[in-house]
């Protein structure tokens, strides 16, 4: 069920019977020779949308520009500071809460959102800490999962691209945009065929290191059938995940701890 796609009446029945919603987020950044810009908010957005075509879930609009600083010397990339974002995720959270919403999922396709989600969470406990009157009985469980963190999903992703999967325009996140939008799906000649591993600091530095915008992935291997399989498993673990976290056998905590994506 999508946010974007009910009334307020919908949503009103909906709190009748469950107090936990999904927000899919990623970021808006360069992926690469045959990457979308999208890639980052697209593969949680279609991996959730695969999973509430059977499970429970309401599924909100997805926030789709995250900390992407160190893109933006590739066109078409959109950042947010990180205090912008701690600020819009915080107004996002406030709204579900003036709602009625108790458990809320951010179903994370970035990387670099990473430490900044932790910190959205820190600054909206913290303010829950500072004001909230002893025993009130109101619990606000914040929960992030990045997609390729759910179980199963990182086994079965280097199994289909053993070589060149890689940490950035990875092989399986253009293979899961490919499959849900085969008209943008496209071949390009990689060179070198597998991108260079390494660090970073900002823009400028990104490019000099990275001058494709890969990082270890070698994405001409991507394909729409392998796209489907990660699909696939990955929503039938995200339906399992959600529905545990929405009963409350989940206590809710931050983001997950590796990077990539
Ligand atoms: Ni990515």
């Amino acid at each position: 069920m999508l946010l974007q796609l009910s009334t307020w009446t919908d949503i009103e029945t909906y709190l009748e019977r469950s107090k936990a919603i999904l927000i899919p987020i990623g970021s808006t950044e360069q992926h690469g020779p045959n990457g979308l810009l999208g890639t980052d908010f697209l593969c949680p957005e279609i991996i959730a949308g695969k999973a509430a075509e059977t499970a429970d879930m309401l599924i909100a609009p997805t926030f789709n520009v995250g900390c992407a600083q160190h893109h933006l010397a590739f066109p078409g990339s959109i950042s947010l500071r990180p205090s912008t974002m701690i600020a819009a995720m915080s107004d996002w959270i406030a709204s579900f809460a003036r709602h009625g919403f108790e458990r809320l999922y951010w179903f994370n396709g970035h990387g670099g959102n990473i430490a900044t989600i932790g910190a959205a969470f820190a600054e909206v406990y913290a303010g829950s800490s500072f004001s909230r009157k002893a025993g009130d009985g109101t619990e606000l469980a914040l929960k992030s999962k990045n997609w390729w963190q759910l179980p199963g999903v990182a086994a079965l992703c280097r199994e289909i691209y053993p070589v060149g999967d890689g940490l950035h325009a990875t092989a399986s996140e253009v293979a899961v945009t490919f499959s849900a939008y085969p008209g943008a799906a496209r071949q390009v000649e990689m060179s070198p065929k597998i991108a260079p591993l390494g660090e970073f600091r900002d823009a400028l530095h990104y490019r000099s290191q990275f001058p494709d915008g890969r990082i270890g992935s070698d994405p001409s291997q991507a394909a729409a059938a392998d796209g489907e399989r990660i699909v696939a498993a990955a929503a039938a673990a995200l339906a399992a995940d959600f529905k545990a976290f929405a009963s409350g056998s989940q206590s809710g905590s931050q983001s997950g701890d590796c990077c990539g994506n």
